[in-house]
């Protein structure tokens, strides 16, 4: 194993990635976010207690692990704040313990009232409503307030004015809505900063300390491959790139890139919010998936749009990411169904065609059928005790995405692991 190790999401999200994280955390001495930002929702089962994490690594529950937050990240310094707060309440102390990058883009709360006015509308793409598209085109505008600005009030006092004056001119003109206070705008960043400001530092320089040192360093992908604003299902999409290649920018240490990659993958499919979904299923079979996968979000608590695995999908993420193993989660949640099925094509007009097709929103996916095993997987410890119906399954996977599965998740505690 290379020293260091990126865990993504190969769907379009929730497929298990925190829990993963959390498990591989034991033997690494950090963990680092790259992209993304409280959209996400990672949730963790330790010792029977729930924890949900948005922007805090899931690596934070081992007292030898380092956690950061790098460069990639959008950062909601309110949120954040909650989080540590509700982890403190918990006992989960975070000081000493957490860095994030002074470098990072900051996402305001006019962020997230732009993001929720604009989802009120008709082009509604079904977001988190947190604010991350408008914070990442301030980044990629050139307009972003990062947090070093906070170090110098007369730099902040001129980029904060002009956002400001920015998103009045949008809120009055586009949406005839109550234009935001410069004033309380400033005080809010200012006060939460000043909260936070022990967390703020250099992130790369660690990260290259740690790895010289021969320190383990995972990454934790938050979204999935299927919602890369380049290569997912445009513009259905988050707005980072989520694949496993963005973590050298996210992260600011070059030599992340030179890691295994570990793609997570739900035994079936789901997806919040709109855009397309070949495998998506009407009928009671999606409801059952619904209802025993518990498939709400998260971090809004919608419901998840459920259906089959798709084949063909995963294999487009396995490529892109360059995946050296898989892992497959939530095997348990199909132990009453008779029938599985999986897509392995997809077809258009009669004709075959890619993850990649223009017409992606029309494809019929063409099934394979495999006889469920019908008993719970609860007791299965290892990869010998599983039923020969759902080695046949996993094994078919394996060989059609054409990479290892190492690991496969059969609830949602801790220990259900099953290593292979
Ligand atoms: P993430 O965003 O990829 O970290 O995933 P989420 O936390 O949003 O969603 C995954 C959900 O599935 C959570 O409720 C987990 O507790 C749960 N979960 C994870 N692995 C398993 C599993 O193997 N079996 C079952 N039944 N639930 C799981
Ligand atoms: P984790 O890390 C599932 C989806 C939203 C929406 C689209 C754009 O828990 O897997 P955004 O708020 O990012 O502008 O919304 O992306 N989305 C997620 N879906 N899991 C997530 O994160 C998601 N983060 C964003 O539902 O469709
Ligand atoms: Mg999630």
């Amino acid at each position: 194993m290379k020293q260091s190790l990126i865990l993504v999401g190969t769907q379009w999200g929730d497929e298990g990635k925190g829990k993963i994280v959390d498990f591989y955390s034991k033997k690494f001495e950090a963990v680092c976010r790259f992209q993304g930002g409280h959209n996400a929702g990672h949730t963790i089962y330790k010792e029977d207690e729930k924890f949900v994490l948005h922007l805090i690594p899931s690596g934070i529950f081992y007292d030898h692990v380092s956690c950061f937050i790098g460069q990639g990240v959008i950062l909601s310094i309110e949120s954040l704040l909650e989080e540590i707060k509700q982890l403190e309440e918990k006992g989960i102390e975070l000081e000493g313990k957490l860095r994030i990058s002074r470098y990072c883009s900051l996402l305001l709360p006019l962020h997230a009232k732009i993001d929720q006015l604009r989802e009120d509308n008709k082009n509604s793409i079904g977001t988190t409503r947190r604010g991350i598209g408008p914070a990442y085109e301030d980044k990629t505008a050139r307009r972003s307030i990062k947090a070093f600005d906070l170090e110098d009030n007369d730099l902040l006092e001129h980029k904060l004015r002009s956002l400001v004056e920015y998103y009045n001119f949008q809120i009055q003109n586009i949406h005839d809505a109550e234009p935001f206070r410069y004033e309380d705008v400033y005080k809010e960043l200012v006060d939460s900063y000043n909260q936070a400001s022990k967390y703020f530092g250099d992130v790369t320089d660690t990260l290259e300390s740690i790895y010289e040192e021969g320190g383990n360093i995972l990454y934790e992908g938050a979204q999935g491959t299927l919602l890369d604003v380049d290569y997912g299902t445009y513009p259905y999409v988050t707005s980072s790139n989520t694949l496993a290649t963005s973590v050298g920018i996210g992260s600011g240490f070059p030599r992340s890139i030179y890691s295994d990659v570990l793609g997570i993958a739900k035994a079936y499919t789901t997806r919040v919010g709109a855009g397309p979904f070949p495998t998506e299923l009407f009928c009671e079979e999606g409801e059952k998936i619904a209802k025993l996968g518990h498939e709400f979000g998260a971090t809004t608590g919608r419901p998840r749009r459920c259906g089959w695995l798709d084949l063909v999908a995963l294999r487009y993420s396995a490529k892109l990411n360059n995946l050296t193993e898989l892992c497959i989660t939530k095997l348990d949640v199909l132990d009453s169904f008779e029938q599985i099925k999986v897509c392995t094509e997809y077809e258009v007009d009669n004709k075959k065609t890619s993850f990649k097709s223009r017409l992606l929103h029309k494809v019929k996916p063409v099934y394979k059928s495999f006889e469920g095993w019908n008993c719970s997987l609860e007791e299965c410890k290892n990869y010998a005790e599983l039923p020969d119906k759902a080695k046949e399954f996993l094994e078919f996977i394996e060989d059609f995405v054409g990479v290892k599965i190492s690991l496969i998740s059969n609830g949602p505690n801790r220990e259900d692991l099953i290593h292979r």
